[in-house]
């Protein structure tokens, strides 16, 4: 009889040891998006809900800075305050956000870093893919594409923000315009990533330059602006446009419609941020910096899926 009253009161307590441990094991993750203008952005966000979806414990809030750093740093620190269980940021620009990151790291707030780098070291983790990298791939394809000879626009990202001075340094490395003297970088603007300004830009491109071979912008939806401008123009025959992106609606269509005629992957990164939060929520270490591939899409190797950038 005494035993089995000990016996049930060990269930019981059990029973409510485990219902605590439940209780702990939901968490709240706060992501903190730059602006949802574009559709790489809505995907970043899309990819992220599924793969928190798939994690009856976890809970995603998630902001959206409408392309304003001011608006995105008081984002970090509401969700700082409603006591989140971690951050994952993907920040508009490095330095502003650069202060809020690393309040909330010291607060004791695990933050994922995604695709666009603050500065310093004070954060939990950086997912995102080898911009420098990409930019070079895109360099040598545009050397090898036009045979080491023609006039090129620039059309950057918002150079305050890392993937747009990466983009460029790595594609000054891939054009290598030391060895390749028959290249000329005629025009560069930075249009900030957005498809209008790219047109804008490019408009003033096309009035002051009789001959352009080739548009190098630093995403698909600068690409498509330039492209725009260019057929208006009437001058979408002579000039080539490379992006980069490769969205399956956006990049990948293009370049099968022949708009394009490159993009290159940049993976948002959103599924890698939420396998790597659990990891985080539960104790586990992580590596500091994730770095994610690309690939490569031409109108030859599309269907068949891209090619891996080596
Ligand atoms: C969307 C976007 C993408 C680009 C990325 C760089 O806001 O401009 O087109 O690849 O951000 O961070």
């Amino acid at each position: 009889m005494k035993s089995s009253i000990g016996l049930a009161f060990w269930i019981v307590l059990t029973g409510l040891l485990i219902s605590t441990a439940d209780a702990q094991d939901s968490y709240t993750i706060g992501m903190s998006q730059c602006n949802l203008g574009e559709p790489w952005r809505l995907q970043m966000n899309a990819d992220i809900k599924k793969a928190a979806d798939a994690h009856p414990n976890l809970t995603v809030i998630f902001k959206d800075a409408q392309n304003d750093s001011l608006i995105q740093r008081s984002h970090v620190e509401e969700l700082v305050s409603q006591g989140v269980d971690l951050i994952i940021i993907s920040p508009r620009e490095a330095a502003p956000l650069t202060k809020p990151v690393a309040e909330a790291y010291d607060q004791g707030v695990p933050v994922i870093v995604l695709d666009r780098a603050v500065l310093g070291e004070k954060y939990t983790c950086f997912i995102g893919a080898d911009n420098k990298e990409i930019g070079q791939a895109a360099g040598e394809w545009i050397v090898k594409t036009l045979g080491g000879k023609g006039k090129i626009v620039e059309l950057k990202g918002l150079m305050t923000s890392i993937p747009g001075q990466d983009r460029h340094t790595g594609f000054l490395k891939g054009v290598d315009l030391e060895n390749n003297p028959g290249l000329e970088i005629v025009f560069d603007a930075d249009m900030q990533w957005l498809e209008p300004n790219a047109r804008r830009e490019m408009e003033s491109a096309l009035s002051r330059f009789d001959e352009i071979d080739l548009v190098y912008a630093h995403n698909d939806p600068g690409a498509h602006g330039a492209y725009l401008a260019t057929r208006a123009a009437g001058r979408e025959k002579d000039i080539q446009f490379v992006g980069i992106d490769a969205l399956q609606h956006e990049g990948l269509m293009y370049v099968r419609q022949g708009v394009l005629d490159v993009t290159f992957e940049y993976p948002t990164g959103g599924a890698e941020a939420i396998d790597i939060a659990l990891k985080i929520l539960k104790g586990e270490s992580v590596d500091k910096n994730i770095v994610l591939g690309t690939r490569v899409y031409t109108k030859d190797n599309v269907e068949r899926g891209g090619e891996a950038v080596q």
